[in-house]
């Protein structure tokens, strides 16, 4: 049997799907600590699990609080409506996950003007800020009162900001009157990818969103850590927008068990994309460089016609991907995907490219 033969009859019993690392299913360890949880009326501020959860997340970010919402694109847009009223400016990079992929929350919902930014794949710099920032003395323009950040980068292919970058940029806002927000939909990525305290990266930050339904493989849940009165604010919007729960200990037990047990490992999926990427890279493909990568690989081929080719071909070989433009893919690693089962996917989209 040849090693593709050997592949193609492994991948026949269980796709590699390597969409995103928001697939994963929690664990038969995770699933008992939900079985097992505590619970209460959330509503009411009485389920012992869910209080568990928030001052975990809260100790972790380095903040005076937390409160648990349904997602990510909950937890920004709570955030937001917080800081935010109608007709006030967040400032949102034009790459981030807050205007491209949440549906518009923030105006739709929030009356707030996105006034977006360069971020290049990573973070806006305090020139392209200093340029979009208007007088104040003048009625045409909408005022700023929010910096939005994003680390991980998403589409600047998982790139992780250091606690410097972001120190530079708070004190850039604050010293212009405006709050800080951090879309941490992957913040332990970018801690554990330098080494750092995830509280480092957000250091006088006013919010920050962090997710437990991605890497760290828990099925739902954010939390907004921030300081007590911004919490307190907050709890009034996630009501607005229906995200009050009742009996949530039991998947918020799922986040405290990801909390408790999933960060470190998190390095095994920054190690398993770099293994990918050099697979690609060596397999002829383009792998775009990251100045400081975690979970993610994009790729890309010479033309559209050929991505798609290689698209169809991997998902007969049961390789799933996301194409993100029409010559570029992206891969996520994550908790269910081990280290045998990247490097054969890596292999596989080789072989198909190659044909
Ligand atoms: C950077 C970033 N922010 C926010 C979100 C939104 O999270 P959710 O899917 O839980 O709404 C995502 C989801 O992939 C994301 O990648």
């Amino acid at each position: 049997m040849s090693s593709v033969d050997y592949l193609t009859d492994y991948l026949t019993e269980e796709p590699i799907d390597l969409k995103s690392d928001t697939i994963t299913k929690p664990s038969a360890e995770m699933r008992k600590a939900m079985s097992q949880a505590e619970v209460g009326d959330d509503v009411y501020g009485e389920d012992p699990t869910v209080v568990r959860l928030e001052e975990k997340g809260a100790e972790l970010l380095g903040k005076e609080a937390a409160l648990y919402v349904t997602s990510g694109t909950q937890g920004n847009l709570v955030s937001l409506l917080t800081h935010c009223g109608r007709g006030d400016g967040a400032i949102v990079g034009k790459d981030s996950h807050i205007l491209n992929n949440e549906g518009g929350g923030l105006c739709a919902l929030g009356g707030i003007v996105a006034m977006q930014v360069e971020d290049r794949g990573s973070l806006p710099s305090v020139s392209d800020l200093n340029y979009l920032l208007h007088p104040k003395d003048n009625v045409h323009f909408a005022q700023a009162r929010l910096l939005c950040l994003e680390n991980t980068h998403n589409r600047g292919g998982g790139y992780a900001a250091s606690p410097e970058e972001v120190a530079e940029l708070v004190g850039w806002a604050h010293g212009h009157g405006l709050a800080v927000h951090v879309d941490g939909a992957r913040l332990f990525n970018a801690a554990v990818a330098q080494n750092v305290e995830p509280s480092a990266l957000v250091k006088d930050v006013d919010s920050v969103q962090i997710c437990l339904s991605k890497g760290l493989g828990a099925p739902m849940g954010s939390l907004i850590c921030a300081s007590r009165d911004f919490v307190e604010r907050a709890r009034f919007w996630r009501k607005k927008v229906g995200g009050g729960l009742r009996q949530a200990g039991i998947v918020a037990a799922a986040g405290l068990y990801a909390l408790e047990h999933n960060i470190d490992r998190l390095a095994e999926d920054h190690e398993n994309a770099r293994r990918v990427k050099d697979i690609l890279q060596k397999g002829g493909l383009r792998v775009p460089e990251v100045g400081r990568p975690t979970n993610m690989v994009y790729f890309g081929t010479p033309d559209e016609a050929r991505a798609d080719k290689l698209l169809a071909a991997c998902r007969k070989r049961r390789v799933i991907f996301n194409k993100t433009a029409p010559d570029t893919f992206r891969l996520v690693m994550h908790l269910d995907v081990g280290q045998e089962r990247a490097a054969a996917a890596a292999k596989i989209i080789v072989e198909e490219y190659r044909g």
